[in-house]
């Protein structure tokens, strides 16, 4: 996915059931998200004004979901970036190939929740900008 843009991410609402006790969220494989789920990873206790991400990935596509609390992502696809702001459990923002993103402005307390399509492999992972850069060209 060299040619992946900012664009080629989205948004994505996830099925929301509501009554007076709660609410209850649901992901199934393939049908609230467009791909299999091989992980699931969460981010917490993340400390203010740190940030995470800062690399992007070859194959790999994420949704990611801020199940409490906000943080923001910013996306780059080497041309153009898009700026999302993740608040809300039944939103969810779908991540494609090779984007690089940097997660920051986490609120105490926020959990980062992402399910992945692949399971975890640093060969995966461009770690380094001008490497990603090459990546895109
Ligand atoms: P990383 O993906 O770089 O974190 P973030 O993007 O949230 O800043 O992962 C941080 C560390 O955790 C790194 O050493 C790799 C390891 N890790 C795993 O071992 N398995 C996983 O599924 C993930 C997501 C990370």
């Amino acid at each position: 996915m060299k040619n992946s843009t900012v664009n080629d991410c989205r948004i994505v609402q996830l099925t929301k059931i509501h009554n007076r006790a709660g609410n209850i969220t649901i992901i199934e494989n393939n049908k609230d998200i467009p791909f299999d789920v091989k992980r699931i990873y969460y981010l917490y206790d993340i400390p203010s004004n740190e940030s995470r991400g800062g690399h992007a990935h070859k194959e790999l596509f994420q949704l990611v979901i801020g199940t409490s609390g906000s943080f923001n992502i910013n996306l780059n696809d080497g041309t153009n970036e898009k700026s999302v702001f993740l608040n809300r459990p039944d939103f969810g923002l779908l991540i494609v190939p090779g984007i690089w993103r940097d997660l920051s402005d986490f609120s105490s307390g926020s959990v980062c929740l992402v399910f992945a399509s692949e399971i975890y492999s640093e060969n995966d992972y461009i770690r380094d900008y001008d490497e990603f850069i090459t990546f895109k060209k």
